[in-house]
């Protein structure tokens, strides 16, 4: 078992998991967590790119390759965190899948996949989590949802569907795991990632170029915007801050 680390910052000697931490805001939350004293474990589909986003940070950081729709590679995830670094104080609910499609060609499949990543691995992780964190006292749960809970687009019935729904689940996670545990949620707007390009366009530039041009900070965001909120809400800074949905999305909801 290698320690949590006893390097400074906000998150000094905490012990987190990062779901989607492979790319995108995830891989982004990954370096900020680091850089803030935490030791991570980056949980993602891709296990591959999981491992190239820790491969900086030496022994910091751990891949895992995990379907978080899967409850037994969830809770075996967990078990890797916890033999790895000793505890498990932050398990950010990040991974998540977006589909563009005209209400009457989404399938059923289709359908049930976004709500499977999007909302029900947060029930499964906080099944998982949660006798964790409370036999150790304490810890945090964050989710990242979206802008689009609070501004549908066209064509995302099943993405703002499962953001909604992501985030009552988090309200209702605040109230039945506090005390010790906190859950909070971060909606951003437009980000430049991989995701983007499922709004079409040709480079995920471009796309994020034209969505912030119309948002009132004039910019779409940036992963290291959300990396911020999640440093802030996952930090001991926030320990009276629980059940709050914190947009970060350039006034995206105004
Ligand atoms: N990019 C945006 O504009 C934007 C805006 C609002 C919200 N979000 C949300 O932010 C989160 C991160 O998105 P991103 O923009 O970084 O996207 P991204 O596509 O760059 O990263 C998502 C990551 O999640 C992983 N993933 C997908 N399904 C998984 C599963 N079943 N198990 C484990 N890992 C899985 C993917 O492999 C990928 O590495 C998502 O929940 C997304 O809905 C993104």
């Amino acid at each position: 078992m290698t320690q949590a680390s006893s390097a400074g910052g906000r998150l000094a000697g905490k012990v987190a998991i990062i779901t989607g931490g492979a790319s995108g805001i995830g891989a982004a939350t990954v370096a900020r967590f680091v850089a803030e004293g935490a030791s991570v474990v980056v949980a993602d589909l891709d296990g591959d790119r999981a491992a190239e986003v820790c491969a900086p940070h030496g022994d910091r950081a751990m891949a895992r390759a995990v379907d978080v729709t899967d409850g037994d590679a969830v809770r075996a995830l967990v078990d890797a965190a916890r033999e790895r670094f000793g505890r498990l104080d932050i398990y950010h609910n990040n991974a998540g899948v977006a589909l563009i499609r005209p209400l009457l060609e989404i399938t059923r499949e289709e359908w049930d996949r976004t709500l499977a990543v999007n909302v029900t691995a947060l029930f499964l992780a906080a099944q998982v989590v949660a006798p964790v964190m409370r036999e150790q006292g304490g810890g945090s749960l964050l989710v990242t949802a979206s802008i689009a809970s609070r501004r549908p687009r066209p064509d995302m019935a099943a993405y703002v569907a499962s953001k909604l729904g992501v985030t009552g689940l988090a309200r209702q996670l605040a109230l039945d795991l506090a005390p010790e545990i906190r859950v909070n949620v971060i909606n951003p707007g437009p980000v430049p990632t991989p995701m983007l390009l499922r709004f079409g366009g040709d480079s995920i530039d471009a796309v994020a170029s034209a969505m912030g041009d119309v948002l009132p900070l004039g910019r779409a965001v940036q992963p290291d915007d959300v990396a911020s909120a999640a440093v802030y809400l996952s930090s001991d800074e926030a320990s009276a801050v629980t059940g709050v949905v914190l947009n970060v999305d350039a006034g995206r909801d105004l």
